[in-house]
């Protein structure tokens, strides 16, 4: 598990999904990667704000998320700096095109459910292209051995297609009504989590 998970610049082998270990070079040596805790929130709003914008979503909305599933509201730190997060949830895999079906995450979140959703994940800009992302997925992945879950689905944006593939993920099917007003095409994709993989590799 990735709880106080502090990695030296990584070499081949435990390099995260098929990311190559060059990807890892300039990784910050003290990235750790935890849960978030709530006095994380203003940091991870300014971030949210930075990425998103106006799309944001507010500090409360982010409360009231790592409350719902604080194991799968990860944070990866660098020297106290925010570097980036993901917020997730449980929910028993359901078929879904719009995102107005499924916003209101609290209430769809489902301990009991077989699958994690990736709600959103964003690295600090200063942080890009030093694998933070891959290592958070990674992360991810152990998060969703740990609740002994079938695999993970997002939505991703088309231009992230290849980021997702080369961290373990598949198309599942294009989404064209996900966001009926925006510009860019979402794609439905997963990764499956087989059983008894273990809680350390991918
Ligand atoms: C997408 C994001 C999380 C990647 O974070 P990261 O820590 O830089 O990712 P990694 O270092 O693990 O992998 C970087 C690689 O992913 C791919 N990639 C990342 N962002 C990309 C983009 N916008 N378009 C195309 N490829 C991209 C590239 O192959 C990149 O390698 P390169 O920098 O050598 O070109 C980050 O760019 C981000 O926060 N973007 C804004 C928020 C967002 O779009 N979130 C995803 C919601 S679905």
């Amino acid at each position: 598990m990735c709880e106080n998970f502090v990695q030296e610049r990584p070499g081949r082998e435990d390099c995260p999904g098929d990311i190559p270990c060059g990807r890892c070079r300039g990784l910050c040596e003290d990235l750790s990667i935890t849960t978030a805790r709530p006095e994380d929130i203003p940091g991870i709003h300014a971030l949210e704000q930075e990425v998103e914008g106006g799309h944001g979503a507010d500090q409360e909305t982010l409360r009231a998320r790592l409350r719902m599933f604080p194991e799968g509201f990860l944070v990866a730190r660098c020297r106290d700096r925010i570097a980036g997060y993901l917020e997730s949830m449980i929910w028993q895999g359901r078929p879904f095109s719009r995102f107005r079906e499924i916003q209101d995450f609290p209430r769809l979140h489902n301990p009991a459910g077989d699958e994690l959703y990736l709600i959103f994940l964003a690295v600090d800009p200063e942080f890009r292209s030093r694998g933070v992302a891959g290592r958070l997925l990674f992360c991810l992945s152990d998060v969703g051995r740990k609740f002994s879950l079938k695999r993970i689905r997002l939505v991703a944006k088309e231009e992230l297609i290849l980021f997702y593939k080369a961290n373990g993920f598949e198309i599942v099917r294009p989404l064209p009504d996900f966001h009926p007003c925006e510009s860019f095409r979402p794609y439905l994709m997963q990764k499956h989590l087989p059983e008894n993989s273990g809680a350390v590799s991918d």
